[in-house]
């Protein structure tokens, strides 16, 4: 109902819209009408109310509901409509609630996004600061007809849709990619993806790709351990804050692209666009793996994603998982 009256108000562009019409348009009385206007203004909101002329929509609140998302989607896999996106004002963790979703049958291409996480889960056991209305906290189901072992490029598909996406909102900030995906800004953290799977041997049952962007998050905003590392794209704008819808519905518009070029065409895309938007290769680095750590050239993305290494002897090994540090930050 409330979707239905924020269309109507959006499709009379500033002119107002009696209660009475749009009671008219849904079979409502204009109680039930003025009651879902409440609730609209509760929600953020801004409307405007007069008693001869009707309702105005002034302001669109920027929060990440399923009704603006998807107003802005034309998208085939990724939430193909508003019922595939579930929003919250805060919960413990998008890859955590899209679990259980998933473990109860919920369909390829559903989307959870929240405005806050009380427990943001970052790769390799860290947490992922999520303060309220700032970021992007979302994560993705994807069901792909694949084995497990030919997931990996599906984590480099995500940080791919989310440089693209940022590259096209904002054309003058040169997100890269460091292997396997988090985003960098001049050196920091803007963006980090956490992958998770379920699978048998020879059968993913489900991955969920997580998101975390920081959009118009301050430097006060981050844990002091994190303020020498992290940035986010406000502080890369003048300070200028971001549409975090917008570019929400940019980065799931471009998943649900590369995804279906994906299941078509297979990893080969996917890489050759990583590849474009990476800062790894060519660089000395050095990569912890859960047991070792190794220095070297960063040469190359193999087929299946992994990353190539050249070490100091011109031995190659090929790290399908870990984490790199550029030797100029070691
Ligand atoms: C990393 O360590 O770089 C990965 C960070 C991933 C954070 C996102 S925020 C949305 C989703 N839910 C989580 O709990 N984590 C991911």
């Amino acid at each position: 109902m409330r979707e239905e009256i924020v269309k109507i108000l959006k499709s009379e562009g500033p002119a107002p819209v009696s209660g009475e019409t749009i009671a008219r348009k849904l079979g409502v009385s204009r109680t039930t009408v003025w009651k879902n206007i409440r609730a609209l203004e509760t929600d953020g909101y801004t409307i405007k109310g007069n008693p001869r002329l009707g309702y105005r929509l002034l302001q669109i609140p920027d929060r990440l509901y399923p009704a603006e998302l998807s107003a802005k989607l034309n998208t085939c896999i990724i939430a193909p409509h508003s019922s595939y996106i579930h929003h919250y004002h805060c919960i413990d963790s998008t890859n955590n609630l899209l679990k259980n979703m998933a473990e109860k049958g919920a369909p390829e291409g559903t989307v959870i996004v929240t405005e806050k996480q009380e427990k943001g889960r970052g790769r390799l056991g860290r947490n992922w600061s999520s303060p309220g209305g700032k970021g992007i906290y979302l994560s993705i189901l994807l069901r792909p007809p694949i084995p497990p072992q030919n997931a990996s490029p599906l984590t480099l598909l995500a940080a791919v849709a989310a440089c693209t996406g940022i590259r096209t909102v904002l054309p003058h900030l040169c997100p890269g990619i460091k292997w396997p995906n988090d985003l960098l800004l001049e050196g920091r953290k803007v963006c980090g993806i956490l992958c998770e799977i379920k699978a048998e041997m020879d059968l993913v049952h489900y991955l969920i790709a997580g998101m975390g962007i920081n959009v118009n998050t301050s430097l006060d905003d981050f844990p002091l351990a994190l303020q020498a590392t992290a940035t986010s794209l406000c502080l890369n704008n003048n300070g200028r804050e971001i549409s975090r819808i917008n570019l929400a519905a940019t980065i799931l518009q471009h998943f649900d692209e590369f995804y279906s070029e994906y299941l078509v065409a297979g990893a080969a895309p996917v890489l050759a666009r990583w590849r474009e938007n990476n800062v790894t290769l060519g660089r000395r680095v050095k990569i912890h793996s859960s047991c070792s750590s190794f220095a070297g050239t960063a040469l190359e993305l193999d087929s299946n994603g992994a990353l190539v290494v050249k070490g100091d002897t011109g031995e190659l090994l090929h790290f399908s998982a870990g984490e790199v540090i550029f030797e100029n930050q070691i």
